[in-house]
């Protein structure tokens, strides 16, 4: 078991952030909180390379200049241990940026048993996902989710500068949005009730109070499939505008993906340098082609589907390594589609919809489209489909009471983070995956 320390003075003392200590200068004394991410000895030098939240230092005990006893618990700490260390900053040009720390004072904090996450155990990723709540602090993971923080939060400067409001909706629900085939169900005292697959529904509800708005959530699909790019659980960042076009909303993904991309490589310049992703932030506006183009492309490589059915994934991965930027499927046929879509008045067999789909064959990463406003409509399209009408009477009912032409999209977080650090498996992109397979730990 590891031991706490029962001498808690380590609470009172002022600390430090390692990003800030590494710009701090020679002479400094600095006292940080930690863990130890890597440690060796050079004769009798101890050095240690500490992590906090915010980057990782390199520190050094010695005798003579660090304290017996705190060099007695470098000598001591094992990985990952958590610490407290004090010391003087140095310029050293052999150190990682330059600096090191010149321990003065270590205290450990929580002692680690031995870790279990060693290059000769790693022997499938499995592995590692087996052991995500430890693996999450190694140097690659903690750098996708610092990148998908930085999306995200982008993302919410983003909308809160074009005048979106942010709503939450449920996600306990019992209107599905996206067909029955991928619906968790649950039993909700005696009666049926599903985990949200989207919460356009809800937004559709809410424009007409606040025209402009986003959601951030999680969203549930239960698909059956094992593939690189699904999961169970996902986040998805959805908006919805009244009185907007299919145009309209298309150019609005443009601008968030856009603004979000540029801003992350800005911000995350040494987390995309850590994973080897070389990352450029397309510009707007992007190149769009139409469902039939998009189907002579995959036909003229050998993939066949009839029109009417959606897009093989094997056909969105080869039709997106035509492409150096996102681009636009749009045109999808109603059979394609859920059945909110509006129809396009120019070819009443296709929809005014768009997948916005990534570069180097990592395909879809949202989907969006005008809905349809009319209350007749909607009921012969529910009809149509086979669809229970009783479930989606709210959703019915806002067509009775001022509601105008409006159009959305959702934006898939994981599959975002996926291309944007060019990763295998969508697994990488979120802190604890949920898959057909895993739902631990
Ligand atoms: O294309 P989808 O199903 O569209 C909707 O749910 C719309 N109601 C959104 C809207 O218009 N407000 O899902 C949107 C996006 C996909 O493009 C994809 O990025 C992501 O959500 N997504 C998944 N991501 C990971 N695993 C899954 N199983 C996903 N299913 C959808
Ligand atoms: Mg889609």
């Amino acid at each position: 078991m590891s031991k706490i320390i029962e001498d808690m003075s380590w609470l009172r003392v002022r600390t430090h952030d390692v990003s800030k200590v590494l710009k701090s200068s020679e002479g400094e004394y600095v006292r940080l909180l930690g863990w130890i991410a890597s440690k060796r000895m050079i004769g009798n030098i101890v050095f240690c390379l500490i992590r906090d939240g915010s980057g990782f230092i390199q520190v050094a005990g010695k005798k003579g200049v660090t304290d017996e006893n705190a060099l007695d618990a470098m000598k001591r700490v094992s990985l990952e241990s958590a610490v407290m260390v004090g010391g003087l900053i140095r310029d050293d040009k052999r150190a990682p940026k330059g600096k090191e720390l010149s321990v003065k004072e270590f205290q450990i904090i929580s002692l680690a048993e031995k870790w279990p996450i060693t290059k000769s155990a790693i022997k499938s990723p499995s592995f590692l996902y087996d052991n995500r709540h430890l693996s999450i602090r190694g140097r690659k993971a903690r750098s996708i989710l610092r990148i998908r923080s930085e999306l995200i939060y982008s993302s919410i400067e983003f909308f809160t500068k074009q005048g979106f409001f942010l709503i939450n909706a449920p996600t306990l629900v019992q209107s599905a949005c996206e067909g029955g085939a991928t619906l968790f169900n649950l039993d909700y005292f005696g009666k049926i009730a599903y985990l949200t697959q989207s919460a356009q529904l809800y937004e559709e509800a809410a424009i007409c109070s606040f025209e402009k708005v986003f959601v951030l959530q999680p969203a549930f699909r239960a698909e059956k499939s094992k593939t690189a790019k699904h999961l169970t659980e996902f986040w998805m960042l959805e908006a919805e505008q009244a009185f907007a076009t299919h145009d309209d909303i298309m150019k609005l993904e443009e601008e968030l993906v856009s603004y979000i991309t540029n801003s992350v490589v800005e911000k995350c310049f040494e987390e995309f340098e850590i994973i080897g992703r070389k990352f450029s932030p397309p510009s707007a506006p992007f190149p769009k082609i139409t469902y039939d183009e998009a189907r002579n492309i995959a036909m003229s490589k050998g993939i066949e589907f009839e029109w009417g059915e959606d897009i093989p994934t094997e056909a969105e991965n080869i039709i997106s390594k035509n492409f150096e930027k996102p681009f636009f499927i749009t045109g999808y046929p109603i059979s394609a589609r859920s059945f909110y879509h509006m129809a396009d008045p120019r070819d009443e067999r296709v929809t005014l919809s768009s997948d916005l789909m990534t570069p180097e064959g990592y395909g879809e990463i949202a989907t969006g489209g005008q809905r349809i406003h009319d209350y007749n409509t909607l009921m012969e399209r529910l009809r149509k489909q086979d669809l229970p009408t009783e479930s989606f009477s709210w959703y019915l009912d806002l067509r009775r009471y001022g509601l105008p032409p409006h159009s959305g999209f959702g934006i898939g977080i994981e599959r975002l983070v996926r291309w944007v650090c060019g990763l295998k498996h969508i697994r990488a992109t979120t802190l604890f995956p949920r898959t057909i397979t895993r739902i631990n730990p």
